[in-house]
């Protein structure tokens, strides 16, 4: 019996477990519940005579607890071999690229922000238009050249051949479009894309963005006004902002101005005005159109070009690199 125990001992420690079978194979072999090679070595205890019994079923303990330590250890090898190809989760993760929004919707949210705080919301309306919105009921006489001011792109011949149908080519028409849903006071903005029927270049293209601004209420004057744009643009620009009012015309707003912003270049010159923006009283025609009274209710609008105002802000030179989505252009916004 001793013997054979000393046998199992050295075939046991022999084994090469280095493989999930083999363990699996040797365990079956020496620790299987039936023909174990120690299973049996136990259930030859009771054979065992008188004193050597405790001895013996001492050995065939021993030798067990080792065959399972050798499973134990030959687990342990085998996971933390497995572990060489695992993801090393310590490391710092890959860095992947992140896009970012366009430089127009950039721009495009700071003036809704900036108006925002000033308590206007945001109104939307449709890119086609028909010509009562965009000209008529803004005060645009038929056969007026004011018309020609903003070539259009028609989709129906205008009247009196067709309907006028039309990309619209400025916000305006919303400023109609929500006087005609509610009733005053409004002060709201209208973010959106315009279309005109112009020659392109580094300064111009087929469509562009505006974001217009309308507040009417009782009581509200040129003043107001003024000081709105004034806060618009130290927002935009910065505190030190140059801007001037220049008197202008649009058939909707009387008084008419648009607003210059002094821009410095290094050039030494004191830098060059740019327009951002047209504003200006509304017009009373435009309230009568929409049946607001004019003896109870003033108020202005303004209109200013989402691209040029970006353009501004990022020194780009050329509006045309706002349409190519050339991502190593909009990788640096
Ligand atoms: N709609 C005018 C334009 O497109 C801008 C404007 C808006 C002017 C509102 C006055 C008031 O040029």
């Amino acid at each position: 019996m001793a013997d054979s125990i000393d046998k199992v001992r050295a075939d046991l420690e022999a084994v090469s477990l280095d493989t999930d079978e083999q363990i699996e194979t040797f365990r079956i072999k020496y620790l299987g519940r039936k023909k174990g090679v120690i299973t049996d070595l136990f259930a030859g205890i009771r054979d065992v005579e008188g004193p050597e019994r405790g001895a013996y079923g001492q050995r065939v303990n021993e030798l067990k607890r080792r065959a399972e330590e050798r499973i134990d250890e030959a687990k342990r090898r085998g996971a933390s071999a497995a572990t060489v190809d695992r993801p090393d989760v310590t490391l710092p993760g890959r860095p992947f690229p992140v896009g970012s929004l366009h430089p127009i919707t950039q721009t495009a949210e700071e003036i809704r922000r900036v108006f925002a705080r000033l308590g206007y919301s945001v109104a939307e309306g449709p890119e086609i238009e028909d010509d009562f919105h965009n000209f008529t009921a803004l005060n645009f006489p038929a056969d007026h050249p004011a018309r020609d001011m903003q070539d259009t792109l028609f989709l129906e011949p205008p009247p009196p051949q067709g309907s006028g149908v039309l990309l619209r080519t400025h916000t305006s028409p919303v400023q109609i479009r929500v006087m005609e849903s509610s009733r005053p006071p409004y002060r709201v903005i209208v973010p959106g894309r315009v279309y005109r029927n112009e020659a392109i270049s580094y300064k111009s293209y087929c469509l562009f963005h505006q974001v217009e601004g309308l507040c009417i209420d009782e009581g509200v004057t040129m003043a107001d006004l003024k000081e709105t744009l004034r806060v618009f643009a130290r927002e935009m620009f910065g505190s030190d902002v140059v801007m001037r009012f220049r008197p202008s015309f649009f058939p909707f707003t009387e008084p008419s101005a648009e607003v210059d912003i002094l821009w410095k270049d290094d050039s030494g010159n004191g830098g060059r005005w740019l327009e951002i923006l047209g504003c200006g009283m509304v017009d009373p025609n435009v309230l009568d159109a929409v049946d607001v009274d004019p003896e109870r209710y003033t108020g202005f609008a303004f209109g200013m070009g989402i691209e040029r105002i970006a353009m501004l802000r990022h020194g780009i030179d050329d509006i045309r690199l706002l349409y190519e989505n050339d991502v190593r252009f909009l990788a640096q916004f």
